[in-house]
């Protein structure tokens, strides 16, 4: 069978260097490895209105900031539809008719659905729309016949509920959909970065982030201020790997062609966290050199996003092209779930024989 990928995000907030390492450059990867006949990348807005309904601004402004994300990183339109969700209405419609064949039981033991009702005290009034974005999510999937959803571990729910309703549906109305895969990160192309303080997560809610877009002075005063080893007090002093973000940064990031250039002392970044952990090597040259990697790899993406910026019209071509070709694709899909569930009256010739007959015997 024919490989296809569909994944996305909400734009709710420019990309962070934590999305690059953890989606964005698996993305570029799997874009130009020619394994996929077609790969969809979706800006799901309207997934991100089902919890900032009062907050459309902020949806509708960070549109474009994911789309020159998505561009200056190399996501390429000739390769890549990039789409927008609320523009295709296919996508309700499925929602619709798989809201059927889901309980709110089952919804209800979704552990990412659980943990977001927390994290935005729902408890007690959880809009619907936000309780069934799970249900919108399979039909992202199935409307483009995705063999393959990317995606880190948080979603891993979402692709299981995606499989029950496929199956669900395939059961009931004879084969029509695909059960797809997810793809998990895994270590080499893609990681979890943590916040510049050590945090988790990198959020803009706890100001720990690097911007894909941020200024070369911005990403500086990030590094040199960074998490490392609470213990690692004296230059002589031994310090910690584990747990110390300037490490975990590096692992991201450096290879060794990067210390021949700027770290001579060390072939590669195992001998220099072999110096770290005796004792004898300084934060402050650890942080120089992660800066350094850090402005080499950022620059020519930031320089890209530049280009793209004095170019809006063209962003918003690209992406209303991207979605147009992605609504046929997903009418398609409607159509043929229409057909299976016997709900295309009009389309449906032996409806009126059959009727007919049942009439006039
Ligand atoms: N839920 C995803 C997120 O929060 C975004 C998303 C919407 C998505 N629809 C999707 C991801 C379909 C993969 C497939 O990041």
């Amino acid at each position: 069978m024919e490989k296809i990928i569909l994944t996305g995000d909400r734009p709710t907030g420019r990309l962070h260097i934590g999305h690059y390492v953890g989606s964005l450059r698996r993305r570029v990867e799997l874009q130009e490895s020619g394994e996929y006949k077609d790969i969809f990348v979706m800006i799901a807005d309207a997934q991100a209105l089902t919890d900032n309904a009062e907050n459309p601004e902020k949806v509708r402004q960070n549109i474009v900031e994911v789309a020159l994300d998505y561009l200056s990183v190399g996501l390429d339109p000739e390769k890549t539809n990039i789409l927008i969700q609320s523009q295709i209405p296919e996508l309700t419609e499925l929602t619709f008719y798989y809201m059927n064949l889901v309980t709110v039981a089952r919804v209800q033991r979704n552990p990412t659905v659980k943990a977001e009702i927390q994290m935005r005290n729902f408890e007690a009034s959880i809009p619907v729309g936000f309780f069934t974005y799970p249900i919108s999510q399979a039909s992202d999937i199935t409307a483009f016949k995705a063999t393959t959803v990317p995606v880190g571990e948080d979603q891993e729910p979402m692709i299981e509920q995606t499989r029950e309703i496929v199956r669900k549906f395939n059961s009931v109305y004879g084969e029509t959909l695909v059960e797809p895969e997810i793809m998990l990160p895994d270590d080499k192309s893609c990681m979890r970065l943590p916040g510049t303080d050590g945090q988790q997560k990198m959020s803009k809610s706890l100001g720990n982030c690097i911007y894909l877009s941020s200024t070369e002075e911005e990403i500086k005063k990030a590094v040199m201020s960074m998490f490392t080893d609470p213990g690692h007090l004296k230059v002589t002093d031994p310090g910690k790997i584990e747990g110390n973000t300037v490490f975990q940064y590096l692992d991201a990031f450096c290879n060794d062609g990067f210390f021949e250039e700027y770290c001579p002392d060390y072939k590669n970044l195992d001998e220099m966290k072999a110096h770290y952990q005796r004792g004898g090597l300084g934060d402050v040259k650890v942080k120089k050199f992660l800066n350094n990697v850090l402005q080499e790899t950022l620059r020519p993406i930031r320089e890209k996003r530049h280009e793209f910026e004095r170019d809006i019209p063209y962003v918003y071509e690209v992406l209303k092209k991207g979605t147009e070709v992605s609504r046929e694709v997903a009418a398609d899909t409607l159509r043929d779930v229409k057909e299976a569930m016997k709900i295309n009256y009009f389309e449906d010739k032996a409806l009126i024989k059959e009727q007919s007959e049942k009439y006039n015997a």
